[in-house]
């Protein structure tokens, strides 16, 4: 069946509420717990010295009740006797400030003293949990780099300039990749390279970006090492560590990281806002996408308000279930939260929980109940698979960091944000599409759209051209093609990379002042980037003009047919509105359509999961009020409603495809 649980943390509390909580975790169909995530100071509260027993018995005790333990190795938080001994390992900000001990992840991901005590302690819990049947899974660490993937500190400079090196080789490759003959930059020899600490104006840009790749493999290779000695004491327990495929955390690039778990698992907060819905919806998507299609763990999210926004509000009636079976919909076979018993103390002690402070008398424990009660409806879907779309959205973790650099035509463009009004086009238009990342197979798909996709190296290149060379078609737009993956432009003019193959040439480009905009004759309005688009062949349809302003009559969006496939260029920020009409007509184009009777497109968003015999048709309700979705193929589960209140979501089962 589907996992459902929570972090738990019975650190906090007398050993009375244990008993509590299992009484109610088996009253809320609770199944699995993580445990141990922030224990390091007391299960190691002085080197050398291990305290145990505490654990043991909470293990035991959730063992006895059927509970299963997704088991941290405890190292997410070094404790206060080990900064005090060894301060060496505090992160180092890039003007030179420590990140002090009294919250929590304050560790070097390259510190070599942190590490050999670290590994300690994974060694330790490994042994000591070997062949305890209670453990389904390790937790390495807790959202490694949700605190600390930029560190500027010696260690940081010693570890990048080793990575530099197995990367270029020698010095003058890296001078040449990184431009240094620009204000006098030129190496003579890695130990002058340091990472790109707060400097006098911009640092160079391939040494910022290559420090973020740096960055993201750094704890990579932090996790390897804690995995590698888990995988030696323990082989026969899958390895997990919570990914944060969520809002604007871009450190990590999970689509390289996936590959080094046995499983992937995510955490996702709702961003409440106009695209609150479907920021939900594209994180559950890249997830289930960076997981091979795999079902995956949902390892946190909230079931009301958390505590880190400006303003942190409730969830709305129904959005709890929402939320959790958007995950489920997009190959989740755990619904797991953080937390399992609201904290009485500590800087969460306003974020929700499973069990809020009012105790289990209350709303939220339970929706909580409710929800787990239907999740063991839901049995048959666990080991499913996400049943692929027709269209994909590419990302690419280096042109977010690349395109969102510093000295830049605009600083306001927002990688995530478009990729994001791109989702909400196709959500509004009730058609499926997968976000997924750029080393993913193409080949399936009749339609790619890759929004700012600025980083192209050459290989990439030549995959899209293929791409469309074979009959797909393939969409991009403003400040993508730029630049190669050393951050060097490609010439011959703009969209550089994809000049040719999209047959357009912008000569200089179209960022646009706060408040400004201009008007496209399809009726959408460009804000923050208007490029002016210069078809270079009669082979080019234009799409849309602007017709306000210097650009009045400019081409805005054009489109070149490739044989069977075609290129087509968006070359303004139109936002999701703006941009559904444009890709009604790109769909419609590459065959596709919507599988939602028309009444429900927008309203309704529809996943499928698959087994290969059974199809499973999840309906989430996008919006506040009630939809009906009787016309819709395939028979509700048992139990299911075809009616949606506000909010709520329904499962179909059809047959599946055949396929092969
Ligand atoms: C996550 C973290 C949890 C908790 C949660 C609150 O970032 O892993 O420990 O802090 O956020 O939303």
């Amino acid at each position: 069946r589907l996992a459902y649980g929570a972090d738990y943390n019975p650190e906090q509390w007398p050993r009375e509420t244990w008993d509590e909580d299992v009484r109610l975790m088996r009253e809320a169909g609770v199944n699995v717990v993580s445990l141990a995530i922030f224990s390091w100071a007391r299960l190691q509260p002085a080197r050398g010295a291990w305290d145990f027993a505490w654990l043991d018995e909470v293990i035991d005790l959730l063992h006895e009740n059927g509970i299963a333990v997704d088991l941290a190795t405890a190292t997410a938080s070094p404790p206060p006797w080990l900064t005090t001994e060894h301060p060496e390992i505090l992160p180092v900000t890039a003007s030179g400030g420590i990140l002090w001990p009294g919250a929590r992840q304050h560790w070097r991901p390259t510190s070599p003293v942190f590490r050999e005590h670290a590994l300690k302690l994974v060694t330790a819990m490994a042994e000591r949990y070997k062949d305890h049947p209670a453990v389904c899974a390790w937790h390495i660490s807790n959202e490694l780099g949700c605190h600390n993937i930029y560190d500027y500190s010696d260690d940081a400079a010693r570890a990048f300039r080793g990575w530099l090196a197995e990367r270029y080789g020698s010095i003058d490759v890296l001078n040449d990749a990184w431009g240094t003959d620009f204000w006098s930059q030129r190496y003579t020899d890695f130990q002058q390279i340091l990472p790109p600490r707060q400097a006098a104006s911009h640092a160079n840009p391939t040494q910022q970006l290559d420090f973020k790749r740096f960055s993201s493999d750094a704890l990579k290779q932090y996790l390897r090492e804690e995995r590698d000695i888990l995988n030696v004491i323990t082989p026969d327990i899958p390895v997990t560590t919570n990914f944060m495929v969520m809002g604007e955390t871009k450190g990590m690039d999970y689509a390289d990281w996936a590959g080094e778990v046995d499983f992937v698992a995510n955490d996702h907060y709702f961003v409440p806002g106009p695209q609150g819905v479907d920021e939900l919806s594209f994180s559950a998507n890249l997830t289930g996408n960076i997981a091979g299609g795999n079902p995956w763990f949902l390892m946190e999210h909230s079931t009301s308000a958390v505590n880190w926004q400006p303003v942190n509000t409730p969830k709305k009636p129904g959005a709890l279930r929402r939320d959790s079976l958007t995950h489920v919909a997009h190959g989740a076979d755990a619904v797991c939260y953080f937390q399992w018993r609201q904290s009485r103390a500590g800087a969460e002690k306003f974020h929700s929980a499973m069990v809020p402070h009012a105790g289990e008398d209350s709303p939220i424990f339970r929706s909580v109940a409710g929800l787990g009660r239907e999740l063991e409806s839901l049995s048959d879907v666990a080991g499913s698979h996400r049943s692929p779309a027709s269209a994909a959205i590419l990302f690419d973790w280096n042109s977010w960091w690349a395109s969102e650099q510093d000295s830049h035509p605009s600083d306001r463009l927002r990688y995530k944000q478009e990729a994001l009004d791109w989702y909400s086009a196709f959500l509004a238009l009730g058609l499926r599409v997968d976000v997924v990342p750029s080393a993913a197979d193409l080949s399936g798909y009749a339609l790619v759209v890759a929004p700012i996709l600025h980083a192209v190296p050459a290989a990439l290149k030549g995959r899209l051209e293929d791409y469309v060379q074979n009959g797909g078609h393939f969409v991009t737009g403003y400040f993508s093609g730029i630049a190669d993956e050393n951050d060097h432009i490609w010439l011959g003019g703009y969209p550089g990379a994809f000049a040719d193959l999209l047959g357009v040439r912008v000569d200089e480009f179209g960022p646009l002042l706060d408040g400004e905009s201009i008007q496209l004759d399809n009726g959408a309005t460009a804000t923050l980037w208007a490029d002016r688009v210069q078809p270079s062949g009669h082979d080019v349809e234009i799409l849309a003009r602007y017709t306000t302003g210097e650009h009045s009559g400019d081409a805005a969006v054009t489109r070149r047919a490739v044989g069977n496939g075609s290129a087509a260029y968006m070359g303004a920020r139109l936002g999701a509105p703006g941009l559904a009409p444009v890709l009604a007509d790109l769909a419609a184009s590459a065959g596709l359509s919507s599988e939602l009777p028309a009444e429900l497109r927008g309203a309704v968003e529809m996943v499928v999961r698959t087994d290969g015999r059974t199809d499973y048709v999840f309906l989430i309700n996008r919006t506040d009020t009630a939809v009906d979705v009787t016309g819709v193929e395939g028979a509700p589960l048992p139990g299911w409603e075809s009616k949606l209140d506000p909010r709520s979501v329904s499962v179909l089962t059809r047959r599946a495809a055949a396929t092969g």
